[in-house]
């Protein structure tokens, strides 16, 4: 019986500690893949997590830039700004050739993109301006000032040197046979409805909307828009934000800075 014993016990004990050796190693392995898959859950996180806009990658302030902020409270700088790459987009416009057709380059590619697309779509449409130098914007406003008087005349049109027409980068946009032309009625259109729906898509908004006169300075205007490069206009589209003063938390209103 003791010589049975001797022989068991360090077979009791081999098995005991193999028994031990193989659990801590499954430890061990049960460990190491929670790590790694939390890990890798990290490391999904962290490419999953939506990239934050940067609000400050253009100027608001820069007659040059594409997200330039111009309202009542921030007019051009400087008020005789010309930009230096206006050309006329190849789409139909009011006056052919005019110099109030042009629009700065980006702005021009985008337009000729999103007309084509709306032919495509069915609806002919047509610039009726689109860069407006100072001078000429003096004179259109003058002219409501003296049919309106003063104050109508600053619900819909800009003062000189305060105009987003003389960024280069708004058109007013009509269908091509004319109709609400410089109308509210335009929004109700077909193609005021295509424009309103398609206009992110090539890096336009509608820039004075209806229901945001007071932030904008402006009646609604469902024919005038603005190219802000296709980055900011996915952005507004896809946050709701309509107006560039929410979006950037920048002044805008219906009066005037400094009168
Ligand atoms: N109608 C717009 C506000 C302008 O005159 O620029
Ligand atoms: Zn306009």
């Amino acid at each position: 019986m003791m010589r049975f014993l001797k022989f068991l016990l360090p077979l009791i004990i081999i098995l005991a500690a193999g028994f031990i050796w193989f659990s801590y190693q499954n430890d061990l392995d049960d460990a190491a893949s929670t790590n790694s898959s939390s890990q890798k859950k990290s490391d999904s996180s962290t490419t999953e997590q939506p990239a934050t806009f940067n609000k400050d990658k253009y100027s608001l302030t820069d007659p040059e830039s594409i997200w330039v902020v111009v309202n009542k409270q921030h007019p051009l700088q400087p008020q005789s700004y010309i930009p230096s790459d206006l050309r006329l987009p190849d789409v139909s416009q009011r006056i052919p050739g005019a110099e109030q057709m042009q629009l700065r380059e980006e702005a021009a590619t985008a337009l000729e993109k999103l007309f084509a697309d709306a032919q495509t779509a069915g609806h002919q449409l047509q610039i009726t301006t689109a860069f407006r130098g100072y001078n000429y914007q003096k004179s259109l406003y003058d002219g409501y000032v003296r049919e309106q008087g003063q104050a109508a005349a600053d619900t819909e049109s800009a003062r000189p040197g305060y105009s987003e027409h003389q960024t280069g980068l708004a058109a007013d946009i009509r269908p091509a046979d004319g109709r609400c032309y410089l109308e509210q009625c335009f929004g109700e259109t077909p193609e005021g409805e295509w424009l309103a729906k398609n206009a992110y898509k090539y890096g336009y908004i509608v820039r004075y909307v209806e229901g945001k006169e007071s932030i904008t300075g402006y009646s609604y205007e469902p024919w005038h828009v603005r190219y802000v490069g296709s980055e900011l206009s996915l952005e507004m589209h896809t946050t709701g934000i309509q107006t560039l003063e929410e979006f950037f938390s920048v002044n805008g209103g219906t009066t005037y800075r400094n009168l």
